[in-house]
């Protein structure tokens, strides 16, 4: 469930008609919609209800400070990667205490930065990691909890470049090395390992992966606890799908059957339970409008070509993935849809958003809407091709504000210099 819809044949963000807020901020554009996110955040929370869960959410989704805020005031804490999405989320106004520290490669200054400035939770995804996180936190006379981040080795069945719980990806500490781990732990000071993290992939649409890799965690906390550790804390990390294209029939798993199968392994157990959605909190809380520059018909296809490109939204490119199109202005019946290869202006192949897509008649000038684009979408973005990123923008009701402004050329070359040697005038004839 989203808050874009039609009124009077104009897509409109809960109460602003899209066209409005192009006219304001140029296109393309990020709208977002707060109740959307506020929705979806209580969804899920509703789902877990008597688990007394903590949900963290995973900002690599959309790290907008707009975004977070609307999320950190509604109780949420958050999942970082990075010592900048640290920093970030305590701007929003996330409490450190609040926020888990994920990821693979964690540097030693990222890792002084989260534990002086009180993270709340570190996942551990190897030993060497392990003795960086106990050197600094004793060092500065702090004790962090953190989880070892297992890896079940299970096929999440999603895309092959989200799986991330199998035996062969670099996630994770490989299931026969875990005990032993905790057993090192267990020695070390400045830290206090009684937390286990899994998270197996991202857009998951069965339940079968999740519950194979909590059962597997049921069995090892068990496993542990009878070799007399104390283990409370349970991270699940995220990675529930959501519905992105009409045109495919797949129906991820509804949150609430999805607590309730967590629920039913890991229920009993008396250990806190944290979650780290990130699709499934903003993934349609946010579209991208962008205008047809031009259309082109060929004898083979024909194309629409859009000023929004694979730099501003990559997941087509990337993964291949199908966002639902629609015409800002809501298509009359007659005469029907045709197919059309909705493209950008860059020069790759791959700057393609829908093959053979069928669209009402469009034309230079109209506006189209990518849905599902507030997960993945504005944080992956990049400036190729020196196209500044485009504009996020946040509607509540019948309000809008621009959350992420458009840089100027200058803004973006400001970063840039010549070398001495090429700083004179240019050579060129
Ligand atoms: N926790 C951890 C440790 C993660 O690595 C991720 C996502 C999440 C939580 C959140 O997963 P979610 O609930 O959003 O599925 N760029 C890709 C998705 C990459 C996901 C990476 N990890 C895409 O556009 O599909």
């Amino acid at each position: 469930m989203h808050h874009f819809v039609y009124c009077n044949g104009v897509l409109h963000a809960e109460d602003v008609p899209l066209p409005q807020i192009a006219a304001e901020v140029g296109t393309p554009f990020y709208c977002y919609s707060s109740a959307t996110i506020t929705r979806h955040y209580l969804v899920f929370r509703e789902a877990l209800k008597g688990l007394d869960p903590s949900i963290y959410f995973a900002m690599k989704a959309n790290s907008n400070l707009a975004v977070l805020r609307t999320l950190a005031d509604l109780g949420a804490g958050c999942d970082v990667v990075s010592g900048g999405e640290f920093q970030v989320a305590l701007t929003a106004g996330v409490k450190a205490a609040k926020i888990v520290f994920s990821g693979v490669g964690k540097t030693d200054e990222e890792i002084q930065l989260a534990v002086a400035g009180g993270v709340g939770q570190i996942n551990v995804e190897s030993e060497a990691e392990l003795a960086s996180v106990s050197r600094i936190a004793s060092a500065l006379g702090k004790t962090v909890r953190i989880a070892l981040r297992v890896n079940p080795d299970v096929a999440a069945g999603t895309h092959d470049k989200i799986s991330t719980g199998r035996k062969e990806d670099k996630f994770g500490i490989d299931w026969s090395l875990v005990p032993g781990l905790y057993r090192k732990a267990r020695a070390l000071p400045g830290i206090s390992a009684t937390a286990i993290a899994v998270h197996i992939g991202s857009q998951i649409t069965s339940l079968a992966p999740f519950e194979a890799a909590f059962t597997k965690v049921r069995d090892l906390t068990l496993q542990l606890r009878a070799e007399g550790f104390e283990i409370n804390h349970l991270d699940l990390g995220g990675g529930l799908g959501i519905p992105y294209d009409h045109l495919s029939n797949t129906t991820p798993p509804s949150p609430a059957e999805y607590g309730d199968m967590v629920r039913r392994v890991l229920g009993g157990l008396g250990c806190k339970l944290s979650f780290e959605p990130g699709r499934l909190i903003v993934g349609n809380a946010g579209i991208m409008v962008a205008k047809v520059v031009v259309m082109k018909d060929s004898p083979a296809k024909k194309f629409a070509i859009v000023d929004a490109a694979m730099n501003d939204l990559v997941r087509p490119a990337m993964y291949g993935a199908r966002h639902e199109i629609l015409p800002v202005i809501e298509a009359p019946l007659s005469p029907g849809l045709t197919p059309v290869d909705v493209v950008g202006p860059i020069c790759e192949t791959s700057d393609r958003f829908a093959q053979d897509y069928p669209l009402p008649p469009l034309k230079a000038g109209d506006l189209v809407a990518f849905m599902t684009a507030g997960a993945y979408g504005a944080s992956m973005s990049s400036a190729y091709n020196s196209r500044p990123l485009i504009p996020e923008v946040m509607v509540q009701g019948d309000r809008y504000a621009v959350v992420r402004r458009r840089p100027s050329l200058a803004e973006m070359l400001a970063l840039e210099q010549l070398p001495p040697w090429l700083a004179d005038e240019p050579k060129g004839a």
